[in-house]
């Protein structure tokens, strides 16, 4: 930050906007000037020059600037001379007071940092669910929550195709503040193998069986065919019952949330679809990015959401 020059653009291209920028300053300068016209007075018959190009008769007196306007003119050219010593503009020179965008950006961080240091210490030492009841604090857990997580799980954190709910309580890895902070943290990743090789004749089979367990209108034989291959093979993640797997992320199939519905489509569809080529819906880590404290306070956030109707 301290020497006068940076090496953001090569030197060709510095050198361009220098001259480019230089000259053009220099072009208006040299207009200004080289119309400046003093002696207007009117000679001795009382005439008064004029531009010489009369519209509909009328014609154009051409008199000088008005004083002070000049002056204007004169001052806006040395602002800018001014400005191009102290600040970035000419290309790589740096400005003498040495400036910068990120200089700037780094400064009010730290400013941030030591403002909200000391808060987040404190939030770290309440438990989450005392930690989701303190409304100044959700504040907070909001903010990091829409600067962070709302790009998937949406603004409402009512998630979308393939971006889970986080306000109901059907919960992939479980809702205990233990569980959504190692997903922030681990970040999660789930793998629901395709069945393609089960051929059409069981995946519809399965699929009726599933529809079954939500309570779903299903054909019951096909369903019945399905139930002994879904303990045979999907009972090991799903649990028999089809209540699923938290440990894995399998979810429970029984309470008709789909976290793979897309708009529109049928849920029965969403399970062959799901059937036909697997998932892995795929949850980065969170920690990495956004540090431990604020883990802590947006883990909060997520388990205060069951608290707003
Ligand atoms: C890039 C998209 C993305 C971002 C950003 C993201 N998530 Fe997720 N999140 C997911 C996906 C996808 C899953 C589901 C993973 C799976 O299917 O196994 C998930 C799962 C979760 C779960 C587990 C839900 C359950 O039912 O157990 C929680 C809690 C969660 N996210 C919270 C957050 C929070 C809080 C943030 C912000 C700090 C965040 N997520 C940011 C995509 C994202
Ligand atoms: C290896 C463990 C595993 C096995 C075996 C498995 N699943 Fe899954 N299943 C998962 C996981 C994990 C997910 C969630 C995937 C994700 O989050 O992206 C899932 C998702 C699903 C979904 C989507 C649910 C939704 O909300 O959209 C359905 C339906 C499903 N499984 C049915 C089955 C059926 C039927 C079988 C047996 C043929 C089966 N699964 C076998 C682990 C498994």
């Amino acid at each position: 930050m301290n020497t006068l020059w940076n090496d953001s653009l090569s030197g060709f291209w510095s050198a361009w906007i220098i001259v480019i920028t230089l000259g053009t300053i220099a072009f208006s300068a040299w207009i200004l000037f080289a119309n400046r016209k003093t002696d207007k007075a009117p000679d001795a018959e009382g005439n008064v020059e004029t531009t010489g190009h009369p519209a509909d008769e009328i014609e154009e007196y051409d008199n000088p600037l008005p004083r002070w306007w000049f002056h204007l003119f004169v001052g806006t050219i040395l602002f800018s001379l001014v400005y191009l010593v102290l600040y970035p503009g000419l290309g790589n020179f740096a400005g003498l007071l040495g400036w910068s965008q990120e200089g700037q950006w780094e400064e009010e961080v730290a400013r941030a940092e030591e403002r909200f240091t000391p808060i987040f210490a404190q939030y770290q030492e309440v438990p989450i669910p005392e930690l989701a009841r303190d409304g100044e604090a959700m504040q907070v857990g909001e903010r990091i929550y829409q600067n962070n997580c709302a790009v998937c799980h949406g603004a409402n954190a009512q998630g979308g195709y393939g971006f889970p709910n986080l306000t109901d309580d059907d919960w992939l890895y479980g809702g205990e503040p233990e569980n959504i902070v190692t997903t922030l943290e681990r970040g999660r990743n789930g793998l629901m193998p395709s069945w393609q090789q089960l051929g059409e004749a069981n995946i519809e089979n399965l699929t009726q069986h599933v529809l079954a367990l939500s309570d779903l209108e299903h054909d019951a034989e096909s369903a019945e065919q399905g139930a002994s291959l879904f303990a045979s093979v999907c009972a090991a993640c799903h649990t028999p019952d089809g209540t699923g797997n938290q440990a894995l992320g399998a979810p429970n199939l029984t309470n008709d949330t789909w976290l793979y519905r897309a708009p529109g489509q049928s849920v029965a569809d969403s399970i062959r679809q799901t059937l036909r080529n697997g998932r892995n819906g795929h949850m980065p880590v969170q920690q990495a990015y956004i540090g431990e404290e604020r883990v802590h306070v947006v883990a909060a956030y997520v388990y205060s959401l069951r608290f707003q109707d």
